[in-house]
């Protein structure tokens, strides 16, 4: 990044930027312009840090030197922008500061301008004590001012501009898509835009440009990328925006593995350039159906060991009430194997089943693996066959704390999969430092939503099935496989894409069974059917999650410490106030009130 301006417009202000100036510099007239950062009176003369995004440069305001200078450095305060002209100078003996990248010089004014005051800021900008997240997101641009989002605003910077060169240099072509237009089924609700000149007709944000990539397909264009906002009105997490980037891909005349190996190559690049990361490549690929039976969750978090184990065999007989009767209902019985949990107090165990109880189970059975035996509420229950079966079962030592829940496959499974989490956590099971990175693959094309008693796509509806399962796509839809693919990066899913559906008649096939009326399907994707009969060609793609890239990449908790302006828990934006009520007059205008 250049560090100084040569350029006429900028040189007013500055020579050099705040971060630039060494000791080569000894002896030059410079003229920087910045923030004040702290002020420091040393017996009569004034100390200021002046900053900008490049760094910091100390300046010093010697009241021999220039008096009228030292006068007006008195009456700035945090965070005023100033100008300064004068000479570098060595440090003195002593004073050099080998932590900062100017440490070594200082710079003697001559001459200063306030080129703007400031309020008092409602945090200070160097401090890096923590200041509550309501207070941040409302000065959202102070916040931006301090390091660690400076940091993500550059390191995001390079993220994308290497995407943009990776890709172009692969024959991509970064085409916009529209940002009004129709619901895309990703899953979630949409927002919607009412038209004024289409009274009660409405427009949907994109959730992601599925269909308009799948058209530029058919269009000719067999490499397209975009770095785009996507719109989803769903429940918001630590890893959830209502609206985030992704890095959105399509590509023509691939099979799933050509997609797999090229956008590898980008994401192994992005992690070695800023973060000089070496990535094993092919990386692992691991099946859904693994990825569920051994970490409970299909993102899984495989920086660490401790699998769930399947206990149905060792209690098939079992007449211990609890699983009885789970397994009667066609229910499943996992546990896992805390290594050196026998220790954990009566206290943190009841703990532990407040975690599984979030996620439905209604339960968590225990056994503490004691020199003497076994402790536990339960193990009277147990004939002494199963006992045995479930010690070589579980690989129980002394030591070992063994957990179980008994319930639906889907509860027994996320709600393991998530005290396993919280358990490598809180154990320090999981080595922070680690990056990996898994494929989860072969996932199933419909899951079975019983409560609406239809079909659900589970990656969308437009991704084709394995060829060889192509058969059972109306006798047995629960066993046809996709073509689809995650990427999953310490437990959390980063990207995620498919091979297409290019025939026009399977993908009538595939909204028949998502209980897609054939009329529905017209007025809804009709364009996309439409477009398939014009020789499509056989196409696939992905889009990875840009904000969780980057929060992974730099360790962040959330993905709003890389957005610049993120919205609250609340999808609300504490700075501009948004969503706000509107004019009735508007109202009227969109036919949304009546006149
Ligand atoms: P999917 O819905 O899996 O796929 O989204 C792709 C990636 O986008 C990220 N992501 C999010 N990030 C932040 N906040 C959100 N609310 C959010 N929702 C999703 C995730 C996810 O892996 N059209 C398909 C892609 C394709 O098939 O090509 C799609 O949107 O990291
Ligand atoms: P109860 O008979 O309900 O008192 O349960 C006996 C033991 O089984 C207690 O330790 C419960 O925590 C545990 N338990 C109850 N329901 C479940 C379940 N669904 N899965 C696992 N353990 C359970």
């Amino acid at each position: 990044m250049s560090t100084q301006f040569s350029s006429s417009l900028t040189a007013s202000f500055r020579s050099h930027v705040c971060g630039a100036l060494r000791a080569d510099n000894v002896g030059s007239q410079v003229k920087l312009s910045g923030w004040v950062q702290n002020w420091r009176d040393h017996g009569g003369v004034i100390f200021i840090d002046l900053r900008d995004r490049y760094g910091l440069t100390q300046v010093v305001f010697n009241p021999e030197n220039a008096a009228d200078a030292h006068e007006l450095a008195h009456m700035l305060r945090s965070e005023f922008v100033v100008q300064v002209e004068g000479e570098v100078v060595t440090r003195p003996d002593g004073t050099v500061n080998a932590n900062m990248a100017t440490g070594e010089i200082e710079v003697l004014v001559a001459q200063v301008k306030i080129l703007n005051k400031s309020e008092t800021p409602p945090f200070s900008i160097d401090d890096t004590r923590e200041v509550g997240e309501n207070v941040r997101l409302q000065y959202r641009y102070l916040d931006l001012r301090r390091q660690p989002l400076q940091e993500a605003m550059i390191v995001r910077h390079k993220v994308t501009k290497l995407i943009r060169d990776y890709l172009d240099k692969q024959n991509f072509l970064e085409i916009e898509t529209p940002v009004l237009t129709k619901s895309t089924p990703e899953g979630a609700r949409d927002y919607l835009v009412p038209s004024r000149t289409n009274p009660g007709s409405f427009f949907a944000l994109p959730q992601s440009p599925q269909l308009f990539k799948q058209l530029l397909m058919v269009a000719g264009f067999d490499r397209y990328f975009q770095i785009v906002k996507c719109f989803r009105d769903e429940d918001l997490r630590a890893d959830r925006q209502p609206e985030f980037t992704q890095i959105d891909m399509e590509l023509a005349f691939v099979e799933a593995d050509d997609i797999i190996n090229l956008v590898e190559g980008m994401i192994a690049l992005i992690f070695k350039e800023l973060k000089d990361f070496d990535s094993v490549l092919p990386y692992t690929r691991i099946t859904y159906q693994d990825a569920l039976d051994n970490y409970g969750l299909d993102a899984p978090d495989i920086r660490f060991d401790m699998h769930l184990v399947d206990l149905c065999r060792v209690f098939a007989e079992t007449s211990f009430k609890v699983f009885r009767s789970v397994l009667d209902k066609k229910g499943i019985i996992k546990g896992l194997n805390l290594k050196g949990g026998a220790s954990l107090s009566r206290r943190e165990i009841d703990d532990l089943l407040e975690v599984v109880k979030i996620y439905g189970a209604k339960g968590l059975a225990w056994i503490k693996v004691n020199e003497d035996g076994w402790q536990s509420p339960i193990v009277k229950f147990f004939e002494e066959s199963e006992v045995e079966a479930l010690g070589q079962a579980m690989a129980a030592e002394a030591g070992d704390l063994l957990l179980f829940v008994a319930d639906k496959a889907e509860i027994t499974n996320e709600s393991l999969g998530r005290l396993r989490l919280h358990l490598g956590t809180k154990m320090g099971l999981i080595d922070e430092d680690k990056l990996s990175f898994c494929w989860v693959v072969d996932f199933p094309m419909f899951a079975w939503d019983a409560q609406e008693k239809r079909h659900t796509a589970i990656h969308h509806p437009f991704t084709a099935p394995l060829d060889e399962d192509l058969d059972k796509l109306e006798t047995e839809p629960l066993a046809v496989k996709a073509k689809a693919y995650d990427l999953v990066l310490n437990g959390v899913e980063v990207g995620g894409g498919s091979i297409r559906i290019h025939d026009a008649e399977i993908q009538t096939k595939v909204f028949n069974l998502l209980n897609i009326e054939a009329d529905e399907a017209q007025e809804k994707f009709g364009f996309l059917l439409d477009a398939l009969g014009f020789g499509a060609p056989p196409h696939g793609g992905i889009a990875f999650g840009l904000d969780r890239l980057m929060m992974l990449l730099l360790k962040r908790q959330s993905i709003r410490e890389v957005i610049a302006f993120p919205k609250t828990q609340k999808a609300t934006c504490l700075l501009s106030g948004a969503p706000n009520t509107v004019s009735p007059r508007q109202l009227r205008d969109l036919s949304i009130k009546k006149a």
